[in-house]
């Protein structure tokens, strides 16, 4: 194989760009950070981190970030440049002295990975200042449109299922149901995962109006099948969470049950190599849009290519979660 050319032309001349993480952190987001960084360095653009998310911004919380900055970054959790959900960014004065920021440093973009929320904030300094914005996608809830994955979502499914595989086997020796709820405050992606690799009973997400009522037949049926335990997953969105299915289920059949609520551990740890794989090539795409003259997207990967999705689009539109795991999540829990 010869040399791959790296050199991508910068048809809108940009100097300098700026990234920061916003909202809920996402295991990855170091990788895309780290990719930001060091295309830039590759590109002869100048890269400035913005610490603390949008309240950094409007506080003036930069600095400046080179290649060595984020050397051993790639393994790491968390986000090197801290993360924050920002009150003050949702006011039009909050982000005036963010924009006044970024024109004081000489920024010619910014880059923002992060959730829907921190897309809305890109989105409203884009409108109303006229910097250009580019969206990268870091939740673990994977509830973007325009994106067939978003970072930190295979982490987290490895991390509840490793805590599934767990809680089957204290559960199993028991005899007990065990309730897991696992993260998702719109969207049953990883609910859906973890309970088809987990090998779940039933799973409740908010997209599905199933109601609550049903699981009690669902689990006699178990017991009539003579099994021995039953793992129940619940998506936090669900209505009133693992507490309300444990509860229904005790009224219901009287049977031992337990709830285990897994919570922000599914947040944090070493992201998998797809998180990091992501991360790296949508960091990469990231700054590409901007030398390209592009602004107010998303960069997402879609049937393995680069695609762009306008900010607003990624919340107006809904990614539903696929009907078919969801039959075939039926199809194996007899
Ligand atoms: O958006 C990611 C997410 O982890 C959701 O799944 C969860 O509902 C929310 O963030 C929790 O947010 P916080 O960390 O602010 O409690």
């Amino acid at each position: 194989m010869t040399q791959p050319d790296i050199a991508h032309p910068n048809l809108a001349g940009i100097k300098r760009v700026a990234v920061l993480t916003s909202g809920g952190d996402a295991p990855g987001m170091n990788a895309a950070i780290r990719a930001v960084v060091r295309t830039g360095a590759q590109q002869g653009i100048e890269v400035v981190g913005v610490r603390r998310g949008f309240s950094g911004l409007h506080r003036g919380e930069l600095q400046r970030l080179g290649p060595r900055d984020v050397a051993n970054t790639i393994q790491r959790g968390g986000t090197i440049l801290l993360t924050a959900r920002s009150h003050t960014w949702r006011t039009p004065e909050g982000r005036a002295k963010g924009a006044a920021v970024l024109r004081e440093w000489g920024v010619d973009g910014l880059i923002v990975i992060g959730g829907d929320g921190s897309f809305h904030g890109g989105h409203f300094l884009q409108e109303e200042h006229g910097i250009p914005v580019i969206g990268v996608p870091g939740t673990i809830d994977n509830d973007l449109y325009g994106t067939d994955h978003t970072i930190g979502y295979f982490t987290a499914v490895e991390t509840a299922l490793s805590a599934v595989d767990k809680l089957r086997d204290t559960g199993g020796s028991h005899e007990r149901i065990f309730v897991i709820e696992v993260m998702g405050r719109h969207a049953g992606h990883i609910a859906l995962d973890v309970a088809v690799a987990g090998g779940a009973e039933e799973v409740f997400i908010p997209e599905d109006k199933k109601p609550i009522g049903d699981v009690v037949a669902i689990v006699k049926d178990s017991v009539a099948k003579g099994k021995r335990g039953s793992i129940i997953i619940v998506a936090e969105g669900y209505q009133g969470g693992a507490e309300a299915v444990a509860e229904a289920i005790q009224e219901g059949t009287g049977l031992e049950t337990r709830v285990s609520i897994l919570g922000h551990i599914q947040r944090g740890g070493t992201p998998v190599s797809s998180d990091r794989i992501l991360a790296s090539r949508l960091g990469e795409a990231a700054v590409y849009a901007l030398m390209d003259g592009k602004k107010g997207v998303m960069v997402g990967r879609t049937a393995g290519g680069i695609t762009y999705t306008p900010l607003h689009e990624t919340w107006e539109k809904r990614k539903d979660v696929s009907r078919d795991l969801y039959r075939c999540a039926k199809m194996l829990s007899i």
